[in-house]
């Protein structure tokens, strides 16, 4: 991996075939700006084009895997401005990596944090983790996969209820709705050190199978979802042209309730 200095974002080998990438914005929960996906992007390009590298973990701190996109970035975007640059759509390099990821998800997962655990290959969770998609509080809806990967995960209903109430949900739930391969025990940092020693087994495989079993598995998963994906986003842009998006990011950012008129 050649040497590349990141703010937003740390870069570590805890073992030489694993990389860990760790999101490093804690005083914003680690909320995914776009400067934060633009290094992140960067990095997995670069992990992916090693040769020593057979599997990336993505982690974020005890406290927040990821709060969700960045609030207070997309409080006064306008319809035009989301649909014009086509907002979000930066996400989905993730998806295209052809190494095996690993979310190790600790504290808050929500919203667009949520999306980017579900974007990767294989979730596991500290009992500590907790999961939702709140957006239906800012006057949105998920734009970056969540009414999709959800929905195809864990059923219609399961996800109505989720996406339309904006509750949360348990590392507990996630795991009996398959949402994450496993809980790992207690203890601070336990996920990592799991989730890199998954990451190390996979790696001393053979890689191109590796990199077959995951485009096999995907291909399962994934027949009809970019079609899915390509409207909720457009959903999600038109959502700009609302004054409840403006009152419920506003109030986000004010530390109040939100007063929707469904205008
Ligand atoms: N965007 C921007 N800033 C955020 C953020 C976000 N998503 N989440 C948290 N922060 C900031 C807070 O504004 C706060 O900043 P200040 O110290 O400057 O006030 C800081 O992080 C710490 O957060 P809190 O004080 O709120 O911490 P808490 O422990 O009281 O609450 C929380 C934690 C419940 C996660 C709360 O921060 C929260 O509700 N965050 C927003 C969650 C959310 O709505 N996510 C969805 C975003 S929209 C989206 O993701 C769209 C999509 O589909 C792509």
């Amino acid at each position: 991996t050649r040497a590349h200095t990141y703010h937003l974002i740390n870069l570590t080998r805890p073992v030489p075939s694993v990389a860990l990438i760790t999101l490093n914005r804690p005083k914003a929960l680690n909320a995914l700006s776009s400067p934060l996906f633009d290094e992140l992007n960067h990095v997995l390009k670069d992990v992916d084009a090693d040769k020593e590298i057979g599997a990336v973990v993505i982690t974020g701190s005890e406290k927040a895997f990821a709060a969700g996109a960045d609030i207070k970035e997309m409080k006064d975007k306008q319809y035009s401005e989301v649909y014009g640059s086509n907002f979000l759509s930066h996400w989905t390099y993730i998806t295209s990596v052809k190494k095996p990821i690993i979310a190790a998800v600790s504290g808050y997962a929500l919203g667009g944090g949520c999306e980017l655990a579900l974007m990767c290959d294989i979730i596991l969770a500290s009992p500590t983790a907790t999961f939702g998609q709140p957006e239906i509080n800012l006057g949105v809806i998920p734009g970056a996969g969540g009414t999709q990967r959800l929905a195809r995960t864990i059923g219609k209903s399961r996800t109505m209820e989720l996406v339309l109430s904006g509750r949360n949900f348990s590392a507990a739930e996630a795991e009996r709705w398959g949402v994450v391969s496993r809980v790992v025990g207690e203890g601070e940092g336990e996920v990592v050190k799991e989730a890199v020693a998954l990451g190390e087994k996979i790696a001393s495989k053979g890689k191109l199978a590796t990199q077959a079993a995951k485009e096999a598995v995907n291909h399962a998963y994934e027949q009809t979802l970019t079609e899915g994906l390509h409207f909720e986003r457009r959903l999600f842009h038109s959502l700009f042209a609302t004054n409840d998006q403006k009152e419920g990011m506003a109030a986000f950012a004010e530390k109040r309730k939100p007063n929707f008129t469904h205008s």
